[in-house]
């Protein structure tokens, strides 16, 4: 006979926390998975946006092109409106953030009668070269940033911003 007989008490421990466990196990997994899933998940940030805007359209004078797309934060989706200042430089398509490096104002091509061949924010009166880069003596210290750009059967796609590298 052997000496590593079971004795029933260590049966029914020995079985009342293997099925405790299995049943823990069984309500703590949703749970765990449902507070880090979205943590989780591919963010919309690299992926491209079609836009309306027809690329044979986009000439050397910039255009404000408005795109939309679903911003996931956390459980939360909401469908945010972005806009960019796209124009033509040869064969490359240059896309622009219209968000000063000041204080966050809009800018807009043109937006002073002085200066028509710059980007004006309103705010404090900072200027940008249509490149981007802010025109020194101005409130800005650094340029405009760039949307990465890719085509789509003959539209402009607009991807994640990056800093401008036009210099
Ligand atoms: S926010 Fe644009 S110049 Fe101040």
């Amino acid at each position: 006979m052997s000496n590593n007989r079971v004795s029933r008490r260590q049966f029914l421990n020995y079985t009342l926390t293997g099925v405790g466990g299995f049943m823990a196990a069984g309500m703590l997994m949703p749970m765990i998975r449902f507070a880090i899933d979205p943590a989780l998940q591919t963010k919309a940030e690299g992926d491209f946006v079609q836009t309306s805007q027809k690329i044979d359209e986009i000439t050397e004078e910039p255009i404000k092109v408005d795109f939309t797309f679903e911003q996931v934060d956390a459980w939360y989706k909401s469908d945010v409106t972005e806009a960019a200042w796209v124009y033509r430089d040869g064969d490359a398509i240059i896309a622009l953030s219209p968000v000063c490096k000041h204080l966050g104002c809009t800018v807009n091509w043109a937006g002073d009668s002085a200066h028509p061949d710059q980007y004006f924010c309103a705010c404090h009166g900072g200027r940008y070269e249509k490149t981007g880069k802010n025109v020194p003596g101005t409130p800005p210290t650094g340029p405009l940033d760039e949307y990465e750009v890719a085509e789509k059967d003959g539209f402009l796609m607009l991807g994640k911003k990056i800093p401008n590298t036009l210099g």
